[in-house]
């Protein structure tokens, strides 16, 4: 198949960028999008040019390191689909690619197609953890869990930290990311000690970070590759407006 690349291309954090056309060679159907690029990096090399630099780790839609926005669309065009699950057989001979980097005030380009995105990593250190004693681990039945909360937490911690939904929204908020992890926590047992000061600080590093503010557009979980569903948010602003009424106190509810 023979396709028309527009490729961002960036040298540094400070450099200006531009999109360059490509036209690679021997694509086929069967090869992921990121190994399009590897071989296209691989023609790059033999005629001495610079690779274009990209993301990835798992390349099993499982880590959350690569991330395009492919054609306007974060992930490209199949959905629940990290980039590096998506195959060239999405795209038809002739057609022209536009590959970018996400476009977000927190995260910043590095290289190319390569973002900054530890602003997502300094929300989880606010408190998207459970303290916990050290110890043996205690018995697994133990602490019951009914199974609708489960499933709800499980559903919330299958969110990969990828950044697509902050790339999507137009006012680039990580509240389906930040709401995914305050529920996978918040519906659980072990994470009831510590849930008011944990949403209040992750939605306070997630203002400080940078990041928009939730307006509902909900292009964050059309663009998720784990379907994570913007009920997180609802759940994660009824949590953090609780936590604040029950601060304030009685004299300032009325
Ligand atoms: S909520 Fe979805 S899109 Fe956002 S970081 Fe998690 S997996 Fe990626
Ligand atoms: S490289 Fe790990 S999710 Fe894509």
């Amino acid at each position: 198949m023979k396709l028309r690349l527009h490729v961002w291309r960036q040298s540094g954090p400070g450099a200006e960028g531009r999109f360059v056309e490509y036209r690679p060679e021997h694509v086929t159907g069967d090869m992921s999008f990121l190994e399009m690029l590897d071989m296209l990096n691989e023609s790059l090399l033999v005629r001495g040019e610079r690779p274009i630099a990209f993301d990835s780790d798992c390349r099993e839609g499982i880590c959350g390191a690569c991330g395009l926005m492919i054609n306007g669309v974060a992930h490209g065009p199949t959905r629940a689909t990290a980039t590096c699950q998506l195959y060239m057989r999405s795209f038809k001979d002739g057609d022209e690619v536009w590959i970018e980097p996400w476009r977000a005030r927190a995260f910043p380009v590095i290289e190319d197609l390569v973002v900054d995105r530890t602003a997502l990593d300094r929300i989880i250190a606010a408190g998207g953890y459970i303290s916990v004693d050290t110890g043996s681990a205690p018995e697994a039945n133990s602490t019951l869990v009914p199974k609708r909360d489960a499933d709800g937490a499980m559903d919330a911690a299958a969110c990969i930290a990828c950044g697509a939904c902050v790339a999507a929204c137009p006012n680039a908020s990580a509240s389906l990311f930040t709401a995914a992890k305050i529920s996978h926590l918040g519906l659980l047992p072990q994470g009831q000690p510590e849930r008011e000061r944990r949403v209040l600080r992750m939605v306070a590093e997630m203002d400080a970070s940078g990041f928009g503010h939730c307006t509902l557009h909900g292009e964050c979980q059309v663009a998720c590759p784990k379907e994570i569903s913007i009920d997180t948010i609802a759940r994660m602003n009824s949590d953090w407006l609780q936590t604040l009424l029950k601060r304030s106190g009685p004299r300032s509810r009325g």
